[in-house]
């Protein structure tokens, strides 16, 4: 199923684990493993077998985001394409639960990405980062409204403005993740989450899901929103100059 190598994906007990693992890049997502965790996450929403997808990460890098490399060439001209919004769309548009399980770095996409997920554990060196707007750029993956509404204005501001990092005790004590477990168990915990769901009558917890998460066309519409400010952002000045700054920042030593 993926063609870059990066994306690992898994089925197993009713739970399918998609897995970023690109360990040497701590994780961040390039065009091509956006596409190989859209077409993951489809399959398995549309496919009987499947009943719940659990993301996991590396040891210590859940993702670092986007990859800058790939944001620089569209600064400098270059296309985005389409991968990037798939995903999201994809993602939001997913009917079944969604566990993560995330390990240290958890930046951009590796931090929004668990808006979408039903249950989240997370180690205690986890950090939640959302620098959009140190990069130049705006929320994405519908954040902008799923923050807030989950942890209240002022902290979702503090993550989303000011770019601070949330640790993972403070995500938990905000209600943002379920729990916080050691790393050496973090994922046979989330395992065990996906598959004590996995166990339930799928239909009931479709529409349970559904009801908590209430009206999805709201968060399609935002992330569509989103995008056409993210997308003006990516060739700015303000972007370019943070994205060089990062991807030439050792070669100084
Ligand atoms: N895009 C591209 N490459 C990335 C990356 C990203 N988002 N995040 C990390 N990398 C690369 C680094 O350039 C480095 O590559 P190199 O070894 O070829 O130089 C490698 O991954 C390891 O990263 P490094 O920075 O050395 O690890 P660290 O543990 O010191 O720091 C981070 C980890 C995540 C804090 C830091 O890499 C970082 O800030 N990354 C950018 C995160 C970001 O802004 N993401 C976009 C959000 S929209």
């Amino acid at each position: 199923m993926s063609t870059t190598g990066h994306v690992l994906v898994e089925r197993r007990d009713g739970v399918q684990v998609i897995r970023p693992n690109r360990p040497e890049k701590k994780n961040a997502i390039t065009r091509s493993m956006y596409a190989d965790m859209t077409a993951a996450l489809a399959s398995g929403d549309a496919d009987q077998e499947v009943l719940v997808h659990l993301f996991l990460g590396v040891p210590g890098a859940f993702s670092a985001g986007n990859d800058l490399a790939d944001f620089l060439a569209v600064a400098q001209g270059g296309d985005l394409g389409t991968e990037v919004w798939d995903f999201l769309l994809t993602l939001a548009g997913a009917s079944k639960p969604m566990v993560s399980g995330v390990d240290g770095i958890a930046v951009g996409i590796g931090a929004t990405l668990n808006l979408h997920c039903d249950l989240t554990v997370a180690t205690p060196r986890t950090r939640f980062h959302t620098p959009f707007v140190d990069l130049g750029l705006v929320p994405e993956a519908a954040s902008s409204l799923l923050l807030p509404r989950i942890i209240g204005h002022q902290r979702a501001f503090a993550l989303l403005g000011l770019g601070e990092p949330l640790s993972a005790e403070a995500a938990a004590a905000a209600g943002l993740i379920h729990a916080v477990i050691a790393e050496d168990r973090l994922e046979e915990e989330a395992l065990s989450l996906a598959r004590r769901l996995a166990a339930k009558p799928p239909e009931a917890l479709r529409i349970t899901r559904q009801l908590l998460r209430g009206p999805r066309d709201e968060v399609l519409a935002r992330i569509r929103e989103e995008a056409e400010s993210f997308r003006e952002r990516l060739t700015s000045a303000e972007a370019r100059a943070a994205f060089h700054a990062f991807l030439s920042r050792k070669k100084g030593g």
